[in-house]
C-alpha cells in the first residue's frame, strides 16, 4: 500500500523527447539521459548502477518482463508499452524499444529507447495489464477508503512486522470475511 498521492499523478513524455538508458547484461543501468532523469524523478547519479528495476511499476506483470528477457536472449528486438514508477511514488508510460549492443559482434550491453503514447493505448495496456495480474498473480487494484485511524494502525503493524500494508490488509479482510 501506498498512501502517498503522487501515486495517482502520470508524468507525461514530451512530444518531441526519448528517454534513452543502457544497461549491463545484467540490468544494471550504465547510462541515462537527461530525460530519463527528470521524467522519473531521480538524479542521473542515482541511477547509474542501479538495476533497471527502481523505476519498475506494481501495475506492471511479471510475464512482460519475462517475454522482454526472452526475446534479449535469442538476440531480438524487443518493443512494448512500460507503465513506469517514478521516485516520488507516480508514474509514467512509455513505449519501448529494447535491444542489445553489439562490439566487434559481442554483446556488450543493452541500450532501450523510450518514446510517449497516446491516451487511447494508455487506457487500453491499462486494462491489459490489469487482467494478466488478475490472471497470472491473482491480484486486483483496489481503491477503498479506510478510516485515517485504521489507516495509522495498519501501517504501524507493518512498520512493527517489516512486510508491505497491503499483505496485511489482505490478511485481515480474509479472516474477517471467510
Ligand atoms: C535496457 C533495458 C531497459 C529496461 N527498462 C525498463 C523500464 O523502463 N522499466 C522496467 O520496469 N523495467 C525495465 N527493464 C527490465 C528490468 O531489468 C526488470 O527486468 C524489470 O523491471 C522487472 O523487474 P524484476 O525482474 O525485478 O521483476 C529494462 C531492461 C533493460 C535490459
Amino acid at each position: 500500500m501506498q498512501t502517498t498521492y503522487q501515486m495517482f499523478v502520470e508524468t507525461s513524455v514530451p512530444s518531441d523527447e526519448l528517454i534513452i538508458s543502457r544497461t549491463d547484461l545484467s540490468g544494471k543501468i550504465t547510462y541515462a539521459n537527461e530525460t530519463f532523469a527528470r521524467i522519473s524523478g531521480y538524479a542521473i547519479d542515482e541511477l547509474i548502477g542501479k538495476p533497471h528495476n527502481i523505476v519498475r511499476h506494481p501495475d506492471m506483470p511479471h510475464s512482460v518482463f519475462k517475454t522482454l528477457w526472452e526475446t534479449l536472449g535469442r538476440g531480438e528486438m524487443w518493443k512494448g508499452y512500460v507503465k513506469n514508477l517514478r521516485k516520488d511514488g507516480g508514474y509514467y508510460w512509455v513505449y519501448a524499444e529494447v535491444s542489445g549492443v553489439y562490439k566487434d559482434g559481442v554483446l556488450v550491453e543493452y541500450k532501450s529507447l523510450r518514446a510517449p503514447m497516446d491516451e487511447e493505448t494508455k487506457i487500453k495496456m491499462q486494462r491489459e495489464y490489469d487482467e494478466c495480474k488478475k490472471d497470472e498473480e491473482n491480484t486486483s487494484r483496489a481503491v477503498i477508503y479506510l478510516q485515517s485511524s485504521l489507516v495509522e494502525k495498519i501501517e504501524k503493524l507493518a512498520r512493527e512486522k517489516n512486510r508491505p500494508a497491503d499483505e496485511i490488509i489482505n490478511e485481515i479482510l480474509s479472516d474477517t470475511l471467510f
